[in-house]
């Protein structure tokens, strides 16, 4: 089932999200239908907060920045509890974009590579290291669950230009294909 992402100011993605366990309900349900609304809106990542769950849970596919980024291509795969244990001081721009935040791309910078400790979906621990597109799309979900989105990391000025675009989002007023819910929505009389 695909689910509906909620925009920009909603409150979930204002939240820290919480770690999950193993009894969470309909996990699996859950991780499917966060699967479909990612393809659906041909994203590269969503976040449980996205779909209006606080808890930490996210998933990747590169495959959509295939073939421009090599390194993207099969990177398919669940995070859950991720905790970043390390980031190389090292730091590289890119032009993200978010589904919660459509048609805004903004360069952001971000360490180049991160060592990661996280469960799959089996509740299996990993620990292991990304770098590139693969630390960039990672980090990028990482943030949701912290209640952070990447236009909070783009320099203040940038931010300011940027706030009417922002308001209009909460309210629903931008040009999107898959469904949304907006937080500060007018209701239709
Ligand atoms: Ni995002």
């Amino acid at each position: 089932m695909i689910l509906p992402i909620v925009a920009y100011g909603h409150p979930t993605l204002k939240a820290i999200a919480q770690p999950v366990t193993p009894d969470y309900p309909e996990l699996g349900t859950l991780i499917q239908d966060m699967w479909e609304t990612l393809a659906h809106s041909e994203g590269v990542g969503l976040a449980a907060p996205q779909v209006n769950k606080s808890i930490q849970l996210f998933l990747v596919d590169g495959n959509p920045f295939y073939p421009d980024y090599p390194a993207a291509k099969d990177f398919k795969q669940v995070f859950i509890n991720a905790e970043l244990l390390e980031a190389s001081e090292e730091m590289e721009p890119f032009r993200e974009g978010c589904l919660s935040l459509p048609n805004i791309y903004e360069e952001v910078m971000r360490p180049n590579k991160i060592r990661l400790k996280y469960l799959d979906e089996n509740f299996q621990e990993h620990e292991e290291v990304f770098e590139g597109i693969r630390a960039r799309i990672i980090q990028h979900e990482y943030e949701h669950l912290q209640g952070h989105v990447f236009v909070d990391d783009i320099a203040p000025l940038r931010k300011t230009l940027l706030q009417g675009k922002l308001r209009a989002i909460s309210e629903g007023k931008c040009d999107v294909d898959y469904r949304m819910i907006f937080p500060r929505k007018k209701k239709h009389r």
